[in-house]
């Protein structure tokens, strides 16, 4: 007999049609009553067995964990908590669960950081399994949304030679024997022996190789995984996250706003429209654990009143300038409670900064533009005021940057003099400056953090919960 997926069961009519489902066993009542999960949703198929009627030995294997084939009649429940149930005809234990070995079993609920210790078991929890179909959800919402659109998906590399963002940083890719590698005579390291034949990296942006399909497409987007070896030890930075980067031709810095806030609104509200049952027990699940905090560290809206809030408000723009002035005018500046204090134009905002301005200030999503050229990235376009660049930052509650973008600078002298203001590798870009000899064009885009999504989407709280298999500083198991 053929399966059954428990998200199709429990949608259909009880008839007494015979029908067949597997999964693992969330609980087992009173040597009758088995909850399976298949993960196909959040909710459980109530599976009954008759008294006597299934072996004594068979039913002894029935653990929370082990792996069940079910068949049966799907009938109408006399139960609470559920409309159908099937009445079993045939058990078959798939694999079984040692009940004692099993670390996931409902008596003592693990914490979330025991479960990232078994991240190759924690799928099978409720939350795990809610937040892993919400990021699906989330992927296939973002390649909609471009292609209704008519963007064009670009893969770009993840081995590079170049490094977009101009900072340290980077992991490298090498084949040479770490114990004797080829050196040349001052004694360097020769990557002319290398795989390449030249020092290479794991990308952490594909943004530079995307402005050339943009260039040639008008408007695309990359949509994988990039890399940063940072030593970032913070409930928002992974070494290894995803990002999505469109890149358009003929875009300036305010389409590039417009297209930002267009993009995150459709995604809040795929969400909210596909995700129902899934972000229902997340928000429950936020809201059990807000209550744990103390009351002046609780989040004002629970998870969904957040998502509506970001559905149906307009994001603040305003531009550095403006932010600084109020910053250093804020009462936790003045009474010297942020970490960083605001005392002159130019510093680099901290995410006490972005999230006081997002939550006390403005009390909704905050773009931010034009930032000092000195903390930008080189290819940001240059303001008239020859102190700025034409950035972007979203801001979100909760979450800080979940965007940075820019206008890029499409003109090369200018182009050129900052790669040497800076003393940027010119022989590594000499592609990326071509693009501006060859045919430029005023163009803009940005970097939208997958993971900073899909925390700000479920309501998780650590960044580390809401990928399959984080990787940051002293960790990549599995
Ligand atoms: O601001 P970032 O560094 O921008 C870029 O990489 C640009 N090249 C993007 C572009 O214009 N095409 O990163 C973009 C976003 C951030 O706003 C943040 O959401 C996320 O990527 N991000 C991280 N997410 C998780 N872990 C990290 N270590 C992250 N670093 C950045
Ligand atoms: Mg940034």
């Amino acid at each position: 007999m053929k399966r059954t997926k428990i998200k199709d069961l429990l949608a259909s009519q009880p008839a007494g049609q015979s029908v067949k489902a597997e999964g693992w066993v969330r609980t087992f009542r009173n040597n009758q009553f088995i909850s399976i999960n298949d993960g196909s949703t959040i909710q459980n198929l109530q599976a009954v067995v008759e008294l006597n009627s299934i072996d004594e030995s068979l039913l002894r294997r029935i653990n929370t964990g082990a792996c069940l084939a079910v068949e049966g009649e799907l009938i109408a429940s006399m139960g609470k908590g559920q409309a159908v149930e099937v009445k079993v005809k045939e058990l078959t234990i798939l694999g079984d669960c040692d009940a004692e070995a099993f670390p996931l079993q409902l008596k003592n609920r693990p914490s979330l950081e025991y479960l990232r210790e078994i991240a190759h078991l924690r799928a099978r929890t409720n939350t795990f399994g809610a937040v892993m179909r919400v990021r699906h959800a989330m992927a296939f919402g973002i390649h909609k949304f471009f292609n209704d659109r008519g963007f064009v998906y670009i893969h770009t590399p993840i081995i590079t030679g170049s490094d977009a963002e101009g900072a340290g940083a980077m992991f490298r890719v090498t084949t040479l024997d770490e114990n004797n590698p080829q050196r040349d005579e001052q004694g360097h390291i020769n990557h002319k022996e290398d795989f390449f034949g030249k020092e290479t990296n794991l990308t952490v942006s594909g943004q530079l190789e995307g402005e050339t399909y943009a260039l040639a497409l008008s408007e695309i987007y990359t949509f994988g995984p990039t890399f940063r070896a940072e030593n970032s030890n913070t409930t928002r930075h992974l070494a290894e996250f995803w990002m999505i980067e469109p890149e358009m031709a003929f875009y300036d810095i305010h389409d590039n706003m417009q297209l930002a806030t267009d993009l995150l609104q459709y995604l809040v509200k795929y969400a909210l429209d596909n995700c129902k049952e899934d972000l229902e027990f997340l928000n429950k699940r936020s809201y059990d654990e807000e209550a744990t905090k103390p009351q002046d560290q609780r989040s004002e809206l629970g998870l969904l009143d957040r998502l509506k809030f970001v559905t149906e408000n307009d994001f603040q723009r305003l531009s550095y300038t403006e932010a600084i002035d109020i910053l250093k005018n804020s009462n936790p500046n003045k009474k010297k409670k942020f970490q960083y204090l605001i005392d002159e134009w130019g510093v680099d905002l901290q995410s006490e900064h972005e999230r006081y301005l997002v939550e006390k200030h403005f009390k909704k999503p905050v773009i931010l533009y034009n930032y000092p050229k000195g903390i930008k990235a080189f290819y940001m376009r240059q303001n008239e005021d020859d102190k700025t660049v034409a950035a972007m930052d979203v801001l979100f509650p909760g979450i800080g940057e979940i965007i940075g973008g820019s206008q890029r600078e499409e003109r090369y002298d200018r182009l050129l003099n900052r790669v040497q203001e800076l003393s940027l590798p010119e022989k590594d870009l000499w592609w990326y400056l071509e693009l501006r000899k060859f045919g430029s064009a005023p163009h803009s885009g940005f970097g939208l953090g997958f993971e900073r999504l899909i925390l700000f989407v479920t309501g998780m709280t650590n960044i580390r919960d809401v990928i399959p298999f984080p990787r940051f500083p002293g960790n990549a198991e599995f």
